[in-house]
């Protein structure tokens, strides 16, 4: 059975562009509920942990110094088959393969600023959401 929760970054380069209350009420308005949210700002290191599956990928430098260039935004969000929705919800990781309407096709600059992540399991979900929540901060 599909899980009910995932998890979400708005990127630095869509923080800093002001995107991040239109892409929060894309998300609102798709039928997400926020469970946890926070504004932070990761260092170098945190991101290569949170990234660690990508690590012998040729983008992987270029990935963490791009999560760690400014603050972002992580939540977790819950919707009735969240993980699939969401992914659909934000588009192709490619914006210029991004279908009109999502989050990446309107406010994605590239294939490495894509705006934002999305969790591609409900594994995956659970560890993200660990990764920056703990349990009194979800309600
Ligand atoms: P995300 O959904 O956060 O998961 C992994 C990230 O790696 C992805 O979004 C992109 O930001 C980045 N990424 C994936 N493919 C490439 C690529 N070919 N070049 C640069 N960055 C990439």
């Amino acid at each position: 059975m599909a899980g009910n929760r995932t998890f979400t970054m708005i990127k630095p380069e869509a923080v800093a562009a002001g995107h991040s209350g239109k892409i929060i009420d894309m998300i609102i308005s798709a039928g997400y509920r926020i469970v946890a949210l926070k504004y932070t700002h990761l260092s170098a290191a945190e991101a290569g942990t949170f990234y660690e599956v990508h690590k012998e990928r040729p983008f992987y430098g270029e990935l963490v110094d791009y999560m760690a260039s400014g603050p972002i935004i992580a939540a977790i969000l819950e919707k009735e088959n969240a993980v699939e929705d969401f992914r659909k919800l934000i588009g192709a990781t490619d914006p210029s393969q991004a279908e009109e309407g999502t989050i990446r096709k309107r406010f994605a600059e590239s294939k490495a600023k894509n705006a934002v992540h999305g969790s591609d399991s409900d594994e995956n979900a659970g560890i993200e959401g660990n990764y920056f929540f703990s349990g009194r901060e979800r309600f």
